[in-house]
């Protein structure tokens, strides 16, 4: 039976700051959309393979998402599938490991000059299309040589916060770095939404000073905040799935951040659905800056 074909959709999950649930909530998020009948693909393009190693994939001896970027082999041809006998991921979850050579991106592009730095994932986006419900681009902590061909492909960008310190401007550098991919390589682009997580209970006064900044701070420009209404609780059943390889919902199916990811598949959904019907508003440097 031919495959059906599906309408993808290309999500960046960003913000420059290193560990501040990017990879986590990628992983999470794509095993709760499993469970709603989707198929996702994730493609890990940090070097330091966050996503690649918490699904137990090599990191090594495998084609990669430097082959991918490169154009060296074809889209397809890089993915590691649900299918795939030496690696167990989690059910209707592929992905595009990474892998040390995305180090070398600056050499290679230095080597090709007709190719340009932000066009690269144009190509191998656009074969996967039709594939996927969502594609999910984990890009790596600080402005390095992928994020900005993962912005200049991507539909959406959703934003990863956790209370700390540093959270707010973080954040504020993420949300200026939109408005700029806007601006010089994808009108399209569009904040879907910030997703707070690793939320301490009760909350502290960082957790609820970083969910009142985002709630004010990340609004589209009718004013409605972007912030995702649920919030992902501080837990170490994370660490633990994360050692099986595992996502919660299929670790710990039962617990209550599992459950937090299903809503939150649900909200994210109910979102994109939205705003199938009414085209999004972008950001505007005012909004960002208010
Ligand atoms: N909800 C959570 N509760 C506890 N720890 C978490 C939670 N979400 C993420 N973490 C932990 O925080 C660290 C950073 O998360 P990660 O997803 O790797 O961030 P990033 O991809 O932004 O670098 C990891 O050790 C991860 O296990
Ligand atoms: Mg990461």
């Amino acid at each position: 039976m031919a495959e059906k074909i599906r309408n993808t959709v290309v999500i960046a999950v960003g913000n420059q700051k290193g560990g501040v649930g990017k990879t986590t909530n990628t992983i999470q998020l794509a095993g709760a959309l499993a469970e709603r009948g989707r198929r996702s693909l994730i493609i890990d393009l940090d070097m330091t393979s966050g996503a690649t190693k918490a699904l137990r994939a090599p990191t090594e001896g495998w084609n990669s998402s430097f082959e991918l970027l490169t154009g060296a082999e074809n889209a397809e041809d890089t993915i590691i599938t649900s299918e795939e006998s030496e690696v167990a991921l989690p059910p209707n979850i592929h992905l595009v490991p990474s892998s040390r050579k995305l180090a070398e991106l600056d050499t290679f592009l230095a080597l090709n000059p007709w190719l340009i730095h932000q066009d690269l994932l144009i190509e191998p986006i656009n074969r996967l299309r039709g594939k996927y419900d969502y594609v999910f681009l984990d890009t790596p902590p600080q402005k390095t040589k992928t994020t900005i061909p993962a912005l200049k492909v991507a539909d959406f960008a959703v934003l990863s916060a956790m209370p700390d310190h540093l959270a707010v401007s973080a954040l504020a550098e993420a949300l200026s770095d939109i408005v700029a991919a806007q601006r010089h390589a994808n009108e399209r682009l569009a904040l879907l939404g910030v997703i707070v997580c690793a939320v301490p209970r009760p909350k502290t006064r960082l957790a609820r000073e970083l969910v009142a900044y985002v709630e004010r701070t990340c609004v589209d420009a009718a004013g409605h905040t972007l912030k995702f209404s649920t919030e992902i609780s501080r837990s170490v059943v994370v660490q633990e799935a994360q050692k099986m390889g595992q996502t919660i919902l299929q670790y710990q199916g039962d617990h209550p951040v599992a459950d937090e990811y299903r809503t939150l598949a649900k909200e994210f959904e109910d979102r994109l659905t939205a705003l199938r019907q009414r085209p999004p508003i972008p950001l505007t440097e005012e909004v960002t800056h208010a």
